[in-house]
């Protein structure tokens, strides 16, 4: 019996994002934040031309299943960063990509030894958890930050490297 062929997002390659990429970032966007104001395509160039740090996951044949993006502001010992994005296509949802995502936002994190902070919200279970393991804590509460929607926001934070022990990167439960 011959194996059934590997799905083209079983082994996602992770890359800087193209300004190329804006226009199926946004597509996805629409299919991930109906409710929330989706970025456009502009928006997406305008995060990459302003510097900020974007990471692309791409399928075995080079398309675009799932983007991430960081911004880092401050200076040497005091940088912070903030997580502005996260997004993986609803077919390679729950298969590591958006772990593999994060940590890549992370590792240029602690690369600044930055904290970093997020806004989710409060009903996303799935972002939640990923965060959550990912060692970032709940520290506050954005009522109506999503609209048009309404809906609430939690804001997270996760240490900066050196003020965890250089241990950031994944939560305590995965640290011994
Ligand atoms: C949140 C999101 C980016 C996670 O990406 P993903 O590729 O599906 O997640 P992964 O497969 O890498 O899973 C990583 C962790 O996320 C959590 N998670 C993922 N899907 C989950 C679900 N349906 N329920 C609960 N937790 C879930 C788990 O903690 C999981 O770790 P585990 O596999 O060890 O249990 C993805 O669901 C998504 O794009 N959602 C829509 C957009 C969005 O909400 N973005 C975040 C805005 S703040």
């Amino acid at each position: 019996m011959t194996a059934a062929p590997e799905p083209s997002w079983a082994e996602p390659t992770l890359a800087r994002l193209r300004r190329a990429d804006a226009a199926r970032c946004a597509e996805i966007e629409l299919e991930l934040f109906p409710a929330d104001s989706p970025w456009s395509a502009r928006a997406f160039r305008a995060e990459l031309d302003s510097g900020a740090y974007y990471l692309g996951a791409y399928d075995t044949e080079g398309a675009l299943i799932g983007y991430a993006g960081l911004a880092i502001v401050g200076r040497p010992g005091e940088y912070e960063a903030e997580v502005h994005t996260i997004g993986v296509t609803a077919e390679a949802q729950g298969r590591g990509v958006g772990r593999a995502l994060l940590d890549g936002l992370l590792a240029r994190a602690d690369a600044f030894d930055a904290v970093v902070f997020l806004e989710v919200r409060t009903d996303n279970v799935a972002a939640i958890a990923l965060y959550t393991g990912a060692g970032f804590r709940t520290v506050g509460l954005r009522e109506r930050y999503y609209q048009p929607s309404g809906a609430d926001a939690y804001t997270m934070r996760r240490p900066a490297a050196s003020e965890s022990g250089g241990a950031a990167s994944r939560g305590s439960e995965g640290s011994s």
